[in-house]
């Protein structure tokens, strides 16, 4: 059988946390999505659209890699498109909790092939998140070998 895999999020914008848990995603399955939501009650920095190139341009050096977006219900979008496994990180403890809640919701909304499974965050990433890697940059904090060199370089380029 082959793995279609879907890995979610808002990568607003894409850390050195979450390419650590795409690469490895990407060794274990067929083929890896990055889903990129848009999530309302979060503000952003980058557009969809130049998430996705900043995604893509990244992960070039993976080839079972799509890059997609799609909003709405996760089950929707999982069960229409084929998906077997979605993916999920895990950073510490207190992502357990909403983790859990959410993988037992989506549990009774996915089609019966689809698992959600989870890959623990390499410890030197475990602290990150995008909005606060946003607002260290903001106030003029390094976030130097916290994210990709693509993702600083449009950072940069986003604060002229
Ligand atoms: N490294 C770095 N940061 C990480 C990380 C890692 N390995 N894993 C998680 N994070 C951070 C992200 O950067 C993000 O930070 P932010 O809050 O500062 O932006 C935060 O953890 C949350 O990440 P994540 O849960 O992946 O993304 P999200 O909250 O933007 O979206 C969805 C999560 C897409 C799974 C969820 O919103 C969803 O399912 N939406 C669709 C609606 C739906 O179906 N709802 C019902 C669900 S049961």
């Amino acid at each position: 059988m082959q793995t279609k895999a879907l890995y979610t999020g808002s990568f607003d914008p894409l850390t050195n946390g979450h390419l650590n848990i795409i690469e490895r995603a990407a060794k274990l399955y067929d083929e890896l999505t990055i889903g990129i939501i848009v999530n309302p009650s979060k503000k952003a920095m980058f557009s969809l659209e130049e998430r996705k190139n900043m995604i893509e341009e990244t992960l070039r050096h993976l080839d079972n890699i799509r890059v997609d977006c799609f909003s709405g219900l996760l089950a929707n979008y999982v069960n229409d498109n084929g998906f077997n496994v979605v993916v999920r990180g895990l950073r510490a403890a207190m992502d357990f909790e909403y983790e859990i809640q959410m993988a037992q919701m989506n549990a009774r909304l996915f089609d019966k092939r689809v698992e959600t499974v989870f890959l623990m965050t390499d410890p030197g990433y475990s602290f990150i998140s995008s909005s606060m890697i946003k607002e260290v940059y903001s106030l003029g904090g390094s976030i130097e070998g916290l994210v990709p060199e693509t993702i600083q370089r449009n950072m940069d380029r986003c604060k002229r």
